[in-house]
């Protein structure tokens, strides 16, 4: 039979950007439906991407310290062996208890979780299944999907996507990543350390594009050092699957004569691109920008009245964090209140071993900016913490203006980098300075001493170096 209701907020899509969203809606006290097909709530993030990924990361990260690393401190592990069946139900159910909590969120909230795939057949309406909801807002929060190749297949056995990678039976004896962005160095670190021999083919000169130059090389050089091999400037043109694993055509970005590789697992991890699909929004004149993103202003509103959209399915980076803030601005901003978001404080994490973590302007951005600027470094084999914990790879990197010391960006290689840059994320949005870094008290002993020294390294100098 089918039913209408009325709501005030439907959203569409339960992804870090979706149920956020619906959660701050319904604590707004509006009354609230959120929409998603899945059999779990929690979108890519949660069941197929950030919390999965770092459940393998973990665990391959604590083999990889019980089998190379420990005796360097003195602890005798014996021979230290893999159960992958294990890894990946303890994946599992790291997953399973976080879609859970979205459910349990939900009720608490009194959030309703209409099932099926959501559609905006006219102004005001939501259709799921047979069933026609109304609402005063829609907010479309659907996501991303994983972008592929032409000419390649993702079959998620031999040739996968992120998913695939994230649950492969046995580790393949080699691997070969197409694209070292996120996903590829996320998932390349995972099954490096189990054993797998990994090559990284990334088109552009250098891996994480986007990052800060320096970081980026030196990174590349850490995991070189790790055992990953990359072909920086280089395309696949071709992937051919055989009995035994994949073949891959591979040419110089700029053309060129071709190489052969060959591999057990190829991943594809070229990016992703945004989720629209069967949402119904040419039907009701939504606006849609040249890359397939949905057009909002700066209040998330698209030209339609009443239809908001948020997260990756919009211009800006692809991070939950980023999707998750635009859903809570948005519900602040429908409840008549001042929403807001600062796209220049959105940090940026990479969960290999050490940690990339960033915010703010890269080196280049402020030279192409014209940016008059400082630089502040201090290296982890200085700090005493680092050397107690026995990783002692990396630095932190801060920028300042040169005449008013606004802190402008700060990028850290190394151990827990990804919550290091918390503070340098805060002191940008309040618009405060190196100084204010410098100055501020750091606890003894932490690897948080690394941040402050480096920011004392655009004031008088370092203390420890
Ligand atoms: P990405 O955009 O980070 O990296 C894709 C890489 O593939 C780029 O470096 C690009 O130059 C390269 N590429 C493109 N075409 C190629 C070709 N034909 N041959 C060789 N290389 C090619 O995308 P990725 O890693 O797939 O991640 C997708 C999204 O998910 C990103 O927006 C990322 O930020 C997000 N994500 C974030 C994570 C985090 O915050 N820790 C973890 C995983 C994903």
């Amino acid at each position: 039979m089918a039913s209408e209701k009325d709501y005030d907020v439907i959203v569409i899509g339960a992804g870090p950007g979706g149920y956020v969203c619906a959660i701050r809606c319904a604590q707004l006290g509006f009354k609230t439906a959120c929409v998603e097909k899945d059999k779990t709530l929690g979108g890519t993030c949660l069941n197929v991407g950030c919390i999965p990924s770092k459940a393998l990361l973990q665990a391959s990260e604590k083999y990889d310290e019980a089998a190379n690393h420990l005796s360097d401190m003195g602890i005798k592990t014996g021979k230290v062996s893999v159960d992958l069946k294990t890894m990946m139900k303890h994946k599992e159910s790291v997953v399973a208890s976080n879609t859970q909590g979205i459910e349990f969120l939900f009720k608490k909230n009194k959030i309703d979780w209409l099932k099926g795939t959501g559609s905006v057949e006219k102004k005001g309406e939501v259709k799921v299944g047979k069933d026609t909801y109304k609402a005063k807002h829609i907010v479309v929060a659907t996501g991303s999907a994983v972008a592929t190749l032409p000419g390649i297949e993702i079959d998620e056995k031999q040739i996968v996507s992120s998913t695939g990678a994230l649950d492969l039976k046995e580790v393949p004896k080699s691997m070969v990543l197409i694209g070292g962005g996120v996903i590829g160095l996320e998932m390349g670190a995972v099954w490096s350390r189990l054993g797998a021999d990994v090559t990284v083919v990334e088109y552009m000169d250098t891996i994480m594009g986007g990052m800060d130059n320096g970081i980026s090389k030196d990174m590349q050089k850490i995991l070189t050092k790790q055992g990953m091999k990359f072909k920086t400037g280089a395309k696949v043109t071709e992937a051919k699957k055989t009995k035994s694993g994949v073949t891959l055509k591979v040419e110089p970005a700029k053309g060129g004569d071709s190489e052969e590789l060959k591999a057990d697992i190829v991943l594809v991890a070229v990016g992703r691109k945004p989720y629209t699909d069967k949402l119904g929004l040419d039907k009701v004149g939504v606006d849609m920008d040249d890359r397939g993103r949905i057009k909002t202003d700066s209040h998330f509103k698209t030209n339609v009245d009443g239809i908001y959209a948020i997260g990756d399915v919009i211009a800006g980076p692809m991070l939950a964090h980023k999707a998750e803030d635009e859903g809570v601005v948005l519900a602040e901003i429908l409840a008549g209140q001042a929403g807001h978001i600062n796209y220049d404080a959105i940090p940026g994490v990479v969960y290999t071993w050490p940690e990339v973590a960033s915010v703010g302007k890269t080196e280049e951005q402020l030279k192409e900016d014209g940016r008059d600027y400082k630089i502040g470094k201090f290296p982890f084999s200085a700090n005493g913490r680092a050397r107690a914990m026995n990783m002692t790879d990396g630095y932190v990197k801060v920028l300042a203006d040169k005449k008013t010391d606004r802190l402008l960006g700060v990028h850290i290689i190394g151990a827990n980098a990804g919550d290091l840059i918390q503070e340098a994320v805060t002191i940008i949005e309040i618009g405060g300075s190196a100084e204010d870094i410098a100055r501020t008290c750091h606890a003894h002993p932490t690897l948080g001493e690394a941040v402050k020294e480096a920011a004392l390294a655009t004031q008088d100098g370092p203390l420890h170096m």
